[in-house]
């Protein structure tokens, strides 16, 4: 089960590479019911408790709702062909629970039955696995009126037997099933933060961890029923889908480490702990108190080890740094328990959503699910996706930052595969363009395109690389074709040499003649100086791009050095030249013999005309390496540095030579 990783181990390399998987990874694209069906008031359907909040007034960003969404419920069969052309093996979706069972429980809409299980049929029949989330947010709105949703424990028993239902339903042709998609994001989006149904957030400090604490529970006596009546005749697997940003550390400082783990804790570990230990992570217990809910010993039997495979959602990345306390969030803030301070990744780029993308973050992400949890049965990536506002379909069909988006992702996760991580499947977020929440269509994060005037499909460049993805299950990544950086540290060891040498040989002949270096020399030496700083910002890209972050502070550190690098200052302080690195300075002068000859030729020539070279032509030499505000450290535009302090400012600046080295 280990991935094919081509070439260079850091997954970046400057050559184009291959990256493959194994033969039964499965490749797969998700959608949910509400985001894509449609017809809300059609074949008996009940209403949700998304159907409620769209239709409130400024919810939705665009005064859309999911009434039509991608009409894929009239439109299936023709989708379910759309994915056999694209050769699809897997297809997640979600059941609408209130499509099967209008007020939550109790009365079988058979309309509602019949369309999912004809879904599945059709889905088989072209050869296509159906993966099966039971809820996706969409809480019948019964459930919500009568009981407070997820703050009730009968909302939980009310989805057990929902779930049940389904497997007895369709678990004879479903054998991979996910209960609930998300729950981090529903309880705090819908119980917090209020920008998600049910919209609440006057409590945001309890009501998250009670629908979080329901949900769980929902959970485990799902898998504990389906294990007991269903799992070994059906022969099929069960999981829930938890979801993660990747959270590093804002700095090497203790607390600021703790505070990335913390966080990590506080968002994945607050699902994921109870489902592999039995109980909520240590650190939320402690921070929390008795606003964290608690099992029972029964409960925890019944929530540990209730999942057969760990089904992650990774989306973005984020820096952290330790909040202090005496710093609180705005008062009843949900994010203030964890505290923690959130910031952009340096090198990172936003997408539309303004979420950092950030490849290096997946990687970081499933070694850290590999080491905390072990998880039987492996990882499947049940979404990861792009989103762009594609205002027409011909736009639409030159998506290559979203081609980039999933080939840069996919590296990295052959990258962990290929460290030992065990990652069986990858889905795409999304088939088609559909209703992004909140955010309406606005958002697209599709492989094909939807006109939602039309309905009309059509493939964007993403459905073609991902349709021969899942049918080669390999594609090549070359990092030019994604405006990725490449390592630049051997070329800039390589300039900082050459440049030791061409000062240590200028150095020589000046202290031989008693003479300055030609203008022509200087600006040499000055070239060679800025390419430096170019290389060393070059590498600080690079580095911060996969996540190397102390690496990325000292290249920028030695940016910062050389662009103090002056010909003016060291003109005047040419003397003892360095011995230091002699050797390897050595193996470069054979490359260099041409440089230097032409060098030594015009320093001569400079020498026999005589005369030192004035401050202001040396200045003329130095202005385009500098920044035309910019004060050099150590050195005063225009002005003549003393003697003795020119000889200190030139082994300073030898020095800074030798250690960027
Ligand atoms: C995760 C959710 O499961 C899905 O519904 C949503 O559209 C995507 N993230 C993108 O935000």
């Amino acid at each position: 089960m280990q991935a094919l990783l081509a070439a260079s181990s850091t997954g970046v390399s400057d050559s184009a590479e291959n990256i493959s998987f194994p033969a039964t990874f499965a490749f797969g694209t998700a959608t949910s019911a509400y985001q894509i069906e449609g017809g809300w008031q059609e074949g008996g359907r009940g209403l949700s408790i998304w159907d409620a909040f769209a239709h409130a007034p400024g919810k939705v960003k665009t005064g859309e709702t999911g009434d039509v969404a991608a009409d894929h419920y009239h439109r299936w069969r023709s989708d379910v062909q759309l994915m056999a052309q694209m050769r699809l093996r897997y297809y997640r979706f979600s059941i609408s629970w209130s499509r099967v069972l209008p007020n939550g429980y109790g009365a079988v809409n058979e309309e509602g039955v019949r369309f999912y299980s004809m879904l599945i049929d059709e889905l088989i029949a072209h050869g296509i696995h159906p993966v099966v989330t039971l809820y996706h947010w969409d809480l019948p709105l019964v459930l919500q009126v009568e009981h407070d949703g997820w703050l009730s424990e009968a909302t939980a028993s009310a989805f057990v037997q929902y779930a049940a239902f389904c497997f007895a339903r369709f678990g004879d042709r479903v054998k991979h099933w996910i209960t609930l998609n998300e729950p981090a994001v529903h309880a705090v989006y819908g119980h917090a933060r209020g920008e998600h149904a049910p919209g609440r957030r006057s409590r945001p400090n309890r009501e998250p961890y009670v629908a979080g604490h329901h949900m769980l529970l929902a959970h485990a006596y799902t898998v504990a029923r389906y294990r007991k009546e269903f799992a070994t005749k059906q022969a099929g697997l069960i999981s829930i889908a938890l979801n993660s940003d990747w959270r590093e550390p804002a700095s090497e400082s203790a607390a600021d480490v703790l505070a990335a783990q913390r966080s990590m804790e506080f968002n994945l570990g607050w699902f994921a702990d109870p489902l592999y230990t039995g109980d909520y992570p240590p650190s939320m217990r402690s921070r929390l108190g008795t606003r964290l809910p608690t099992f029972t010993a029964e409960q925890r039997g019944y929530i540990a080890n209730s999942t057969d495979f760990f089904a992650l959602q990774h989306y973005a990345s984020m820096l952290v740094s330790a909040r202090p306390e005496s710093e609180p969030l705005p008062e009843g803030s949900f994010y203030a328990d964890e505290a923690a301070r959130y910031h952009s990744l340096p090198g990172a780029r936003k997408n539309v959503l303004g979420w950092d993308v950030a490849p290096f973050g997946i990687y970081r992400l499933v070694k850290w699910v590999q080491r905390r949890y072990r998880p039987t049965g492996g990882i499947v990536i049940t979404e990861n996706g792009f989103p762009l506002r594609e205002e027409s379909a011909e736009e639409a069909r030159y998506d290559l930052e979203r081609i980039c988006y999933l080939k840069q992702y996919l590296v990295q996760l052959a990258r962990a595969m290929q460290e030992g991580v065990v990652v069986r499947g990858y889905f795409v977020w999304t088939l088609l363009d559909n209703f992004e929440w909140a955010e309406g269509t606005a958002a697209r994060f599709g492989l094909l395109h939807v006109d939602f005037a039309t309905q009309r499909r059509s493939a964007k460049g993403s459905a073609a690389f991902f349709a021969r993805l899942s049918e080669t299950h390999s594609f090549r990544y070359h990092a030019a074709e994604c405006n990725a950086t490449v390592p630049v540290n051997a070329a800039f060891s390589q300039e900082a040499m050459q440049l030791q040498l061409i000062i240590n040989r200028t150095a020589e002949l000046r202290a031989q003649s008693g003479r300055s270096t030609s203008a022509s020399v200087r600006s040499a030496i000055m070239a060679r100086a800025s390419r430096l700083v170019t290389l060393a910002d070059m590498q600080a890209r690079h580095t911060a791009e996969n996540g190397l972050f102390r690496a990325t502070r000292s290249w920028l550190a030695k940016a910062a050095k050389m662009r103090t690098f002056d010909a003016a200052a060291a003109d005047k302080a040419f003397g003892e030249p360095s011995t230091a690195a002699a050797e390897p300075l050595r193996r470069a002068a054979q490359d260099l013999e041409e440089e230097v000859r032409q060098i030594e030729n015009e320093l001569a020539g400079s020498l026999a005309g005589g005369g030192e070279i004035g401050v202001g032509e040396a200045e003329m030499a130095v202005a385009p390496m500098i920044g035309e505000d910019e004060e050099l450290p150590g050195v005063v535009p225009g002005v003549v540095p003393a003697e003795e302090d020119a000889t200190r400012e030139f082994g300073r600046l030898q020095t800074a030579v030798i250690e960027v080295l």
